[in-house]
């Protein structure tokens, strides 16, 4: 199974939100084979389009939530009010995230703790900036990034993580990693994460500039179980062509 996240970030209003929904909808129509399919609408936006996903093979899932169950934070949303709006995911420690609005890695942690104890899955985001990756230091970052925010969080066989290696000099720059790039990074978290003992029910997934033109390439790769994709997620023909990939890789390898 390959799964294909869009992560819409702030840039659809609710009726954009709803229209470009049941775009995605209409892309999947009629398909037999597809990849899980995930949209992370705004907040603002998430009750209209769930109405649209309902009953269909589209999830949805936040681009964050707070780090409190509930009570007196002002402007916070709590994991258990996205599971009350119908998400089923939601993305954690997103670079965005952590350079602008002070996300470190024991808040990712926090977070992490307090989904373990619901239903939704984590789409936790982890990667390394072009300096620690010309200084050769990729590696050893990311597998640190992974053990800050696992420590402590009882994975359960029936729970879900998925990992997005979303590398933060790819991100929204037009330049994406290479697959074998992105292929050795993935395992480095693989290896990460059966030393901490979590291990087989994680996926694994990359983002950071994935297109229309090169999602094929990303996808064929079994060490790459799917795709978190922001700008390209936002224009319609560009999703449908990486939700068609997904389709095409299912179907030429069986998975
Ligand atoms: P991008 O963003 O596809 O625009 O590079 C990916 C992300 O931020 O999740």
């Amino acid at each position: 199974m390959k799964t294909i996240i869009g992560n819409w970030k702030m840039h659809l209003g609710i009726r954009e939100s709803i229209a470009h929904a049941r775009g995605v909808l209409r892309s999947v129509m009629g398909h037999e084979v597809l990849p899980e399919i995930v949209i992370c609408p705004s907040f603002t936006a998430l009750s209209e389009v769930r109405k649209v996903l309902v009953r269909t093979r589209v999830s949805l899932g936040a681009q964050t939530m707070g780090t409190e169950r509930f009570g007196a934070f002002t402007g916070d949303v709590s994991v258990a009010q996205l599971d009350d709006a119908g998400c089923g995911f939601v993305i954690i420690g997103h670079s965005e995230r952590r350079a602008m609005n002070g996300e470190s890695d024991a808040i990712v942690n926090a977070k992490m703790k307090l989904i373990a104890q619901t239903s939704l899955v984590p789409i936790l985001c982890v990667g390394e900036s072009k300096e620690t990756r010309a200084a050769g230091k990729a590696e050893v970052f990311v597998a640190q990034q992974l053990g800050a925010a696992l420590r402590g969080v009882t994975i359960t066989k029936a729970s879900r993580l998925i990992v997005a290696y979303e590398p933060i000099w790819a991100i929204g720059s037009g330049t994406s990693a290479t697959p074998a790039d992105a292929v050795a990074m993935h395992n480095v978290i693989r290896e990460s994460l059966q030393k901490i003992g979590i291990g087989a029910s994680v996926q694994v997934v990359y983002g950071g500039s994935v297109d229309g033109a090169h999602a094929y390439s990303f996808l064929r790769e079994p060490g790459i179980d799917g795709v978190l994709v922001g700008g390209a997620s936002v224009k319609i023909h560009e999703f449908e062509a990486i939700i068609g990939a997904g389709r095409e890789v299912m179907i030429a390898q069986n998975v």
